[in-house]
């Protein structure tokens, strides 16, 4: 009998996703200051101007290609190139070089749609280098005084931002990976727009009973709302950083109905932590499957599956 052909682990998987991702926390950005950043398997610089503007650019200076991230400086509205001290402005004009009068056309970086809303810096990715399709909606809970302090976390996974999107539309492993005692009745729904997808779950034998309504804007932009009762909830606003296609770093915003902060919010909060321990060996060794065999009880997962594939151009490259 045939086995098959031997699987290699690096098999193809897709590519990055449409979207809005995260590069940093914009509280983590002064006026005037410059980091490197690395996202969708290139170089970037990020940096914020002097009037407050945060700016991502392409990190290859045109002229003899140095890292604008790197030893950059911020002068008034432009990071200036540490090699020969070219300007850039936030659009990725060269608008000044210091030895010479004239600007020859191509010295330009590409800079990349901005948004900084909800306390994260966020980029806008397109494989053709559209303009953003939406924005990314802005949530009250975080400067709310009915809800606490927020909390930040920050961890990197090791794989694909789909992949993680996709655990979220996934309650069979609840069962399997984190410990619960039954597979919460759960229904995955799609929005009106086709682009936003809701997961609810109702997750009664979790260690603390809740219904799970997960919001996905595009894979790696996700709004976790569990409700636990009446004035007793938490949120989870959860921003990617895909660094590669098989690494993403992954930021969290926390935070719980000021009811609850000093009665069980440190507890929830740490529940939903620990629950991403318990996923990551899977993380760390699966590999990407593009035709999954699935059963019937897939239902979530295949949803998924069918809604992922509008945020690649060709829809090959999804699932
Ligand atoms: S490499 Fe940037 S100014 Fe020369
Ligand atoms: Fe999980």
């Amino acid at each position: 009998m045939a086995l098959g052909v031997c699987e290699s682990k690096s098999q193809d998987g897709p590519d990055f996703p449409i979207g809005w991702y995260s590069v940093g926390r914009g509280r983590e950005l002064a006026s005037g200051e410059v980091q490197r950043v690395t996202a969708f398997d290139r170089e970037l610089a990020l940096f914020r101007t002097r009037s407050g503007q945060a700016v991502v650019t392409d990190a290859f200076c045109p002229h003899l290609g140095a890292h604008l991230g790197v030893e950059g400086r911020v002068v008034g509205e432009t990071i200036r190139c540490p090699f020969h001290g070219w300007k850039f402005d936030a659009s990725g004009d060269c608008v000044e070089i210091p030895y010479c009068d004239e600007i020859p056309e191509r010295a330009k970086v590409r800079s990349w749609p901005v948004s900084e809303t909800n306390g994260d810096i966020m980029v806008w990715y397109h494989p053709l280098e559209e303009a953003p399709a939406w924005e990314i909606p802005a949530l009250e809970e975080l400067s709310s005084d009915d809800w606490s302090e927020p909390q930040y976390w920050e961890f990197t996974i090791p794989n694909h931002v789909q992949n993680i999107a996709e655990n979220t539309c996934d309650p069979e492993h609840f069962q399997y990976v984190h410990r619960m005692q039954d597979t919460p009745p759960s229904k995955v729904e799609i929005a009106e727009d086709g682009r936003v997808l809701h997961m609810v779950a109702d997750a009664k034998d979790a260690a603390h009973p809740n219904t799970l309504h997960a919001t996905l804007h595009n894979p790696g932009l996700a709004v976790v709302r569990t409700v636990y009762g009446p004035g007793a909830e938490m949120l989870v606003y959860s921003t990617a950083q895909p660094t590669s296609l098989e690494e993403t770093h992954m930021r969290w915003t926390l935070t719980v109905r000021k009811e609850i902060v000093d009665l069980v919010g440190d507890d929830v909060m740490r529940g939903i932590k620990e629950g991403i321990g318990d996923d990551m060996p899977i993380w760390r060794h699966k590999i990407y499957r593009q035709k999954p065999v699935f059963c019937k009880g897939d239902t979530s997962l295949v949803g998924f599956r069918k809604w992922v594939r509008q945020f690649y151009i060709d829809d090959n490259a999804a699932a």
